[in-house]
């Protein structure tokens, strides 16, 4: 079990960044319009995650779900993602921030899978400030790949069958090297999890905010941290136990 936190501000925030096709059709555009100025958004939340002080910022880019969309706005989110890594390369090097990814990104178009590797890997030795992208991510379908790997490891001998501790099966989820998420936002007003980070958030606190995607702004992520520094995380143990340990 984790050990009880009072930290006031969450070191890894994770995002459901949900509305960019309201945002458009709210305006008569079509709802690319509303992932381009999506885009934008990553960009500012990007850096005020960092000014704000998270080690960790997780965005839920695109889920294995999300192929079921028409074709042409399929196309038009891996043409974006493509155009923003190939755009923020020299950004992410200047302010010193390492990209990783989470989900099936094999089965990303090769352009998308060539311009990841490139800025992972020139941006490996950063360490302060993550930030991660899931793509092609699905909780289940990360369960899914976790288990067929700790089956591999029990037949080849290095995993004990017996082994019943969360920290072993930990190790071979996609974040098994990265904190869990404490606080999980999701904007646009819709309050459900939507297969991500299911494992991983057990302990997150939970932030709806009613702003879409494209109108969040720094002080939005700053009101959600703020949110996040009033909750008592407890773990499983009561208030008056926290309240023993804390002083
Ligand atoms: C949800 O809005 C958003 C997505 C499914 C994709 C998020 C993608 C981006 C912000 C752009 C690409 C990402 C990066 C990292 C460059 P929605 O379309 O479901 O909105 P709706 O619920 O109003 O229709």
């Amino acid at each position: 079990m984790p050990a009880a936190s009072r930290s006031k501000t969450p070191e890894h925030v994770a995002i459901i960044m949900d509305g960019n096709g309201r945002w458009a059709q709210q305006r008569g555009l079509p709802r690319i319009e509303g992932h381009r100025r999506g885009v934008e958004t990553v960009r500012t939340v990007t850096d005020a995650g960092r000014e704000l002080g998270l080690r960790t910022l997780t965005l839920y880019a695109f889920s294995v779900e999300n192929w079921s969309r028409p074709q042409d706005e399929v196309s038009a989110l891996m043409g974006l993602l493509e155009f923003y890594l190939k755009k923020e390369l020299n950004t992410f090097i200047k302010n010193r921030i390492r990209l990783r990814t989470i989900g099936r990104t094999a089965a990303l178009p090769a352009g998308v899978q060539k311009a990841l590797n490139h800025t992972i890997e020139a941006t490996k030795e950063f360490t302060d400030y993550t930030l991660v992208l899931a793509l092609n991510y699905g909780a289940r379908t990360e369960v899914i790949d976790a288990a067929r790997a700790y089956a591999t490891a029990v037949a080849a001998g290095k995993e004990n069958l017996n082994d019943d501790s969360w920290a072993t099966f930990n190790r071979y989820l996609y974040t098994a090297d990265l904190p869990d998420p404490d606080l999980i936002i999701r904007t646009s007003g819709e309050e459900r999890l939507s297969n991500f980070m299911l494992m991983q958030g057990a302990y997150a606190e939970l932030v709806f905010i009613p702003v879409l995607w494209p109108d969040f702004a720094k002080a939005d992520l700053a009101a959600a941290i703020a949110e996040y520094g009033k909750r008592e995380r407890r773990y499983g143990q009561t208030s008056a136990q926290l309240k023993t340990t804390d002083t």
